[in-house]
């Protein structure tokens, strides 16, 4: 009989450095990384092992590996774990330099692409308008390239547990947030 070995954090991250190792492309990695993360989503049990979450609440970021040696546009790449609240959203944002990719563990989100649109493009005065959006389910992944603008929503109805990888952790790196009310947009503390 064969016995089918389970992937792990610990494999997934050896294959993300691996993947750094063996191009300085963006998309390359971006794209490598996501079909890696979704085989680990796949993987049932490995994130409520590294959690330890209450039945209900235990809301907000959860750091599983910071890697020093590895990562894009600079070293320290971030695999953490976001547990978010029902309908729990936030602003359109870029991620600087970065590329991050998602991946829905339980539940579902609802990502929302955005650009600045200019006189001439169909618009009176510049605003940042929407550009597309999509449902993210459980086990599903996406990925966002250096530059790009989006915005996240829990659409589960209950709790969701989302799975990130940040090419380099966000916090080093200068990124911008967009407010489409007043057409604002601001440096970003995190
Ligand atoms: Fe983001």
């Amino acid at each position: 009989m064969t016995q089918t070995v389970s992937y792990t954090m610990e494999g997934f991250l050896e294959d993300v450095k691996h993947t750094f190792a063996s191009t300085s492309d963006p998309l390359a990695q971006a794209r490598e990384v996501a079909e890696n993360l979704k085989t680990l989503l796949a993987t049932p049990g490995w994130l409520e092992e590294m959690l330890d979450l209450p039945e209900e609440g235990g809301y907000g970021p959860k750091s599983l590996h910071l890697e020093e040696d590895a990562g894009h546009p600079g070293p320290g790449f971030w695999l953490m774990a976001s547990v978010q609240k029902p309908d729990q959203d936030n602003l359109p944002h870029d991620h600087g330099n970065a590329w991050v990719v998602y991946g829905v563990y339980q539940g579902a989100i609802e990502q929302t692409k955005w650009r600045w649109f200019y006189p001439g493009e169909g618009v009176d005065q510049l605003q940042i308008k929407e550009t597309g959006q999509f449902i993210q389910k459980e086990g599903a992944v996406a990925f966002f390239l250096p530059g790009e603008i989006h915005n996240t929503r829990n659409v589960t109805g209950g709790r969701a547990l989302v799975v990130r990888l940040e090419s380099q952790k966000l916090d080093r790196l200068t990124r911008y947030q967009y407010n489409p009310e007043d057409t604002t947009m601001r440096v970003m503390d995190r």
